[in-house]
């Protein structure tokens, strides 16, 4: 373990024409850290993760990140190969909208061992197996394996791109929404699996989540944004208890109200 922070971000700022996507969003996550970003819908909160995954370009600011050699880069600074192996490899994504972060006419299977066919696994036999050791990880019937994802409900899309981007066991997992539309049991059980690889490899986890509840069993730290901007930055259970910000005591307050 090391006190450099795997992830750096600094003034990230972007804007869509006069729009504010993320107005100086700054912070530090070290290995095997949960942050969660909460905050209303259009607070900026997809846009960060794609300034993350490098997917959107800032007007302003910079990503840091802690290679495997220890190296710190600038991700802006990687050329195209470089950032596509780190997509691959290190980091996962799961999207807000499944079909995103699926291949929808590829198999679930295919969909699963896609990754380990580009860190170089070629053994069909070995990656079918693996595919299928997550797919039951996730919950879903590995007797499922070759159908396609247009087959899947919502919640079994979801937990595909779970499977899809665990099964690499990458450092840093970017998750939006992850468990929306899931069920209840459904939703914990995934909680549960994410809270033991967090544990197990050391995963750092940025989750974007409106659910407080999620954000209290799974992170550590807890951002609130708001257009664009981070209104209160802190320990989960300090924000959650003894929120500061008058935005995120209404938040607090109205889900528990709900
Ligand atoms: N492709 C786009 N073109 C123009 N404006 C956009 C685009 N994507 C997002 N925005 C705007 O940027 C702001 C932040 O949007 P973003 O999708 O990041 O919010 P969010 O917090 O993820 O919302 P939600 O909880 O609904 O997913 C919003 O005002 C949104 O309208
Ligand atoms: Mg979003």
């Amino acid at each position: 373990m090391t006190n450099v922070p795997l992830l750096s971000v600094e003034g990230l700022t972007m804007r869509y024409g006069t729009r504010t996507g993320c107005a100086d969003v700054s912070f530090d996550l070290h290995d095997g850290e949960v942050l969660a970003v909460v905050g209303e819908s259009g607070s900026g909160k997809t846009t960060l993760l794609r300034l993350l995954a490098q997917e959107l370009a800032p007007d302003a600011g910079r990503v840091r990140y802690r290679m495997r050699d220890g190296g710190v880069r600038d991700l802006a600074t990687l050329d195209e190969a470089a950032q596509r192996l780190l997509a691959r490899t290190e980091w996962g994504y799961i999207r807000q909208d499944a079909t995103d972060g699926l291949r929808m006419s590829v198999s679930a299977g295919g969909n699963a061992g896609e990754r380990l066919m580009a860190i170089g696994m070629r053994h069909y036999g070995q990656i079918r197996g693996a595919a299928s050791d997550w797919l039951r990880r996730v919950e879903i019937d590995p007797a499922r394996i070759d159908e396609t994802p247009q087959s899947f409900s919502g919640g079994m899309r979801q937990r595909l791109q779970i499977a899809r981007n665990l099964i690499t066991e990458p450092r840093l997992v970017l998750m939006d929404e992850p468990t929306s539309g899931l069920d209840v049991s459904v939703q914990a059980r995934l909680l549960d699996l994410v809270r033991g690889l967090v544990t197990e490899l050391g995963l750092a986890i940025v989750i974007v989540t409106h659910d407080l509840a999620v954000a209290r069993l799974l992170s550590h730290r807890m951002m609130v944004m708001r257009r664009g901007c981070v209104i209160e930055t802190g320990l989960t259970d300090r924000v959650l208890d003894d929120p500061e910000a008058p935005y995120t005591q209404l938040l607090v307050s109205s889900v528990l109200a709900a």
